[in-house]
């Protein structure tokens, strides 16, 4: 294949006290899909960034069919053709769908926007991407899937010979992933080159023409198609191999700490939902997105509306809207939208790390002795986040080491009753380890874990049981010895367990 579509040499970039990226090289052929891959701070959003002109690089050069390119801005890029798809959503939530897409380019004529061609050439992309997603529908208005797809039809709709994405499909269901995959196949065999970056190595698998690995900033190797596998990909990206989950045991469970009866979310008022999480627990809540999974947790936690039913806490019961309460209940929850809910990005990493603490830790009174002395320079460690210090304020952290400081902050109240929702998104395969152990250690402490994973191996490695959802209720529980993919998948599409089935 010719790969010289895109010729980058010796890239390299600074931040104050980071060294991003060290004389990184990458080639690119027409009509290729390259995955580059590399833990939470590797560099890989940064050498994307610097190849779709938002920001420069301090040294190296990118060539375009043989001739040197500079992308000083977005508009540049655009021009010659590379759209990149960012990590974080940046849509404008009071703008409507098609607004969003083509935002800053509208379609004009006579130097008057043209709504109806933007409508039209909006839905014609949406259309692409074989999603439902209507043009007019106001972006507030969207689960962050579906923002997760209108941020593609965005870099779609300029008409890209390089589309970069920089983990498109962290907030997709497995319909939406696989869609996304008919797309890249669609726009690889009309010439249009795909980079594509991912924490999932089973896409990558299944996406990817080649890899390559970055390690600290610098080229750390290149698989061929055949060689790709999940285990060559790890080695070279942490450097060793990780062992992944280990069979737990499961542990003989305590008190139940967690009631919940009868609870009624508001996306599923006719739904009513029943389950228990003893001390010491782990349990796993699987099922497809929009199962109302998310819904639940924040039901039960009071940031979404109960319609009905009763939360207790170790027999105390929790009033239904009031978070506080919660909270000073020992109930924490880790959230899936964490920009939104979870971070103040202008503040400094340790900040963030000790705002749980500081906002709740006293007055809840159940920050035990040895929370106290575990500092933010501890859970820096033990997260392994990736930070020149603990005065760096989070906004200039990667993508997964700003999740690694929300997980901190809860962690480090230890919590009674721990809240999860995908809990690992957008984490390298390294730090996911460190997570579950973090995770595990709460519970051999007396702590009751309830968390939504679509990660298959995640669920099935770390829960002691798995609730199944299906339409807002839980359609099966299947116990740690007993769940597989296929029981899991079977429960979440509405079938009934085969075993189960005639009972
Ligand atoms: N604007 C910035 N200011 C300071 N440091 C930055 C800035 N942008 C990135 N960095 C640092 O550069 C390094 C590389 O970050 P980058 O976002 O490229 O990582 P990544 O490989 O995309 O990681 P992830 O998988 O977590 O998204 C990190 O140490 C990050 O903290
Ligand atoms: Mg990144």
């Amino acid at each position: 294949m010719n790969r010289s579509l895109l010729d980058v040499r010796g890239l390299t970039k600074h931040f104050p006290g980071v060294r991003a990226l060290h004389n990184v090289d990458l080639l690119l052929g027409a009509g290729e899909v390259v995955a580059v891959i590399g833990e939470n701070g590797a560099g890989k959003s940064t050498l994307m960034k610097i190849l779709a002109g938002v920001q420069p690089p301090d040294a190296g050069e990118v060539r375009l069919n043989d001739e040197l390119i500079q992308t000083a801005t977005v508009r540049d890029a655009q021009k010659l053709g590379i759209a990149l798809i960012h990590q974080e959503l940046n849509l404008a939530d009071n703008l409507s769908v098609a607004a969003n897409i083509f935002l800053g380019r509208e379609p004009r004529r006579f130097g008057i926007i043209n709504f109806g061609k933007m409508r039209t050439d909006a839905a014609q992309v949406l259309d692409r991407l074989r999603t439902s997603i209507r043009p007019d529908t106001l972006v507030s208005r969207l689960t962050i899937g579906q923002q997760q797809m209108v941020e593609i039809a965005k870099a779609l709709s300029v008409d890209a010979r390089i589309l970069i994405m920089d983990e498109p499909t962290s907030s997709l269901s497995q319909h939406e992933t696989e869609q996304l995959y008919e797309v890249i196949a669609d726009l690889r065999d009309s010439g249009v080159s795909v980079i594509y970056i991912s924490h999932r190595l089973g896409e990558v698998r299944a996406v990817a023409d080649r890899v390559v690995v970055l390690r600290d900033g610098e080229n750390a190797g290149a698989l061929e198609k055949e060689d790709i596998t999940h285990d060559k990909m790890v080695r070279l990206m942490v450097g060793r191999d990780v062992t992944s989950l280990r069979d737990r045991e499961s542990t003989n469970p305590g008190e139940p700490l967690l009631h919940v009866r009868g609870l009624q979310t508001t996306a599923y008022p006719e739904q009513s939902v029943d389950l228990e999480v003893r001390a010491g627990e782990i349990v796993g809540i699987g099922g497809l997105v929009g199962a109302g999974r998310t819904e639940l947790l924040e039901t039960v936690f009071g940031v979404a509306a109960r319609r009905a039913g009763t939360v207790e806490v170790s027999g105390d019961i929790v009033r239904a809207n009031h978070p506080e309460d919660s909270i000073a209940s020992g109930m924490a929850l880790i959230p899936e939208d964490r920009k939104q809910y979870a971070l103040v990005l202008e503040m400094a990493v340790r900040a963030n790390l000790n705002l749980a603490r500081i906002r709740y830790g006293h007055r809840a009174g159940f920050v035990n002795r040895k929370s106290e002395s575990r500092t933010s320079v501890d859970m820096i460690k033990r997260l392994n986040v990736r930070t020149p210090s603990e005065a760096q304020p989070v906004q200039y952290l990667s993508g997964g080491n700003q999740q690694k400081v929300v997980l901190g902050k809860w962690l480090s109240l230890n919590p009674r009753v721990l809240l999860l929702d995908e809990p690992t998104r957008g984490i390298d395969v390294g730090s996911k380890q460190e997570i579950y152990e973090l995770v595990e250690q709460l519970a051999r402490d007396g702590a009751g874990i309830l968390f939504v994973s679509s990660e298959m191996e995640e669920l099935l490695g770390l829960a002691d049981r798995i609730l199944v959802m299906h339409d807002g209720a839980i359609a099966g529980e299947l116990a740690r010895a007993e769940a597989t993919e296929e029981s899991v998948m079977h429960l979440a599409t509405g079938a009934p367990i085969p075993e189960t089935a005639d009972v």
